[in-house]
């Protein structure tokens, strides 16, 4: 198959679909190659490490969409991509289409089979192309709160770890799923004094065995919320409800009784956020500031550290790529991990929640694809 690869044009977006790593097993796998040039520019890739790992580079992203039986890439497609798309042609990335109609009649009208990162599934019903970049987001979200809380950035002005004789900072972490593991993993290295709260019981037995007393676990009610919120320097907001908005727990009311320059990251932003007073801000300004208590929240944290998460998508993504590359349409077919995934096929709407999100009737993919 001729696999191609455009660069990204979604402002501030510097990932790519296709590291020279991942060009090299396509290749390996007897496949072809063509990458736009300066595709990698935002990881450090050049057009030559493109080429030593077998691909093809060419000058627009024209002939990438022209030339290429499948697409890969990070962001959902923007207009100017999504007209160059057409039928019998697979198309695999971030797509989120719920809440972008715009974007669902343009796949539809191309007649491309789009497959979706975020609903690709696996064996223990997780979503393996989303998780990685939820652990890029729980990593950061310590950095950027440690940075946040210095003084000069309008924190408080403590140290996460303490020193000998100083009492390290109190970190709260609200949810126990990927991202607040890995904020744990990240603020506990750091030597902060850690609680994480979570709903599920059998969530908090796993965190507190792979912790082993060095984080608290707090099972999240009204209560305990409340306390670790109020006597925390750095709350961190990773709840997620599969399908719905975040639910917001800590209220405007509440940040009244949080220490001033107390700082808020609030990773579920791009679910709406699980503070009241979040709301979504970018890499040129990621905080602002309510009742003394500063506010991080962007909404695509991973942007800020391209490399690691280009990297870490690529790992995701290049195992189910290379079965849509070697076997097109029927890898979707046999396969209910990547039929999960199969969002848009010629004209149709092949995933439930979005169609019922945007008054399209769904068609299993079972049905469309022919399968038994
Ligand atoms: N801002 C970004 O750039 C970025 C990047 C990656 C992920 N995210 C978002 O971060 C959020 C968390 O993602 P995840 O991969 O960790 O999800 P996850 O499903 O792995 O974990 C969510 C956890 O929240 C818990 N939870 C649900 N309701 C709760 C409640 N009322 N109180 C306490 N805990 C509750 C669940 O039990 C679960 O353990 C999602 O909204 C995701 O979209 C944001």
């Amino acid at each position: 198959m001729r696999v191609g690869c455009p660069k990204e044009i979604k402002n501030h977006e510097y990932r790519v679909g296709l590291t020279p790593g991942s060009v090299r097993e396509y290749v390996a796998h007897g496949h072809e190659v063509i990458v736009e040039t300066k595709a990698g520019a935002g990881i450090g890739a050049d057009d030559d490490a493109y080429r030593a790992a077998g691909a093809r580079i060419v000058s627009t992203a024209k002939e990438v969409f022209e030339k290429s039986d499948m697409i890969v890439k990070v962001k959902e497609p923007q207009p100017s991509e999504w007209t160059q798309l057409r039928e019998g042609q697979i198309l695999y990335t971030y797509l989120h289409l719920a809440p972008d109609p715009e974007q669902t009649k343009g796949l539809l009208n191309s007649g491309v089979s789009a497959v979706a990162y975020e609903t690709v599934t696996d064996e223990r019903g997780g979503l393996p192309l989303l998780a990685p970049m939820s652990e890029v987001a729980g990593r950061l979200a310590i950095q950027a709160g440690a940075t946040s809380l210095q003084k000069a950035n309008g924190g408080r002005g403590i140290l996460l770890g303490g020193v000998p004789g100083v009492l390290p900072a109190k970190v709260a972490i609200i949810g126990g799923g990927v991202v607040g593991l890995h904020a744990a993993k990240m603020a506990a290295g750091l030597g902060a004094d850690v609680s994480i709260l979570d709903r599920s019981i059998p969530r908090l037995r796993k965190l507190d065995d792979i912790f082993n007393g060095r984080v608290h676990t707090r099972y999240s009610t009204i209560d305990a919320l409340e306390e670790e919120v109020f006597s925390a320097d750095l709350v961190v907001g990773a709840v997620l409800i599969p399908g719905a908005a975040a639910p917001k727990l800590v209220t405007r009311e509440m940040l009244s009784g949080m220490k001033k320059g107390a700082v808020i990251v609030d990773v579920a932003i791009d679910q709406g956020g699980c503070f009241e007073t979040s709301h979504a801000t970018t890499h040129s300004e990621p905080t602002y500031e309510v009742d003394g208590v500063v506010h991080y929240c962007v909404a695509n944290m991973p942007g800020a550290v391209p490399v690691t998460s280009a990297h870490a998508l690529n790992n995701a993504t290049l195992y189910y790529g290379l079965q849509l590359a070697n076997r097109g349409l029927k890898a979707i077919a046999e396969d209910r991990h990547l039929r999960a995934g199969l969002n848009v096929h010629r004209g149709r709407v092949t995933n439930g929640p979005v169609a019922e999100a945007l008054g399209y009737s769904a068609y299993a993919p079972e049905a469309v694809l022919n399968v038994a």
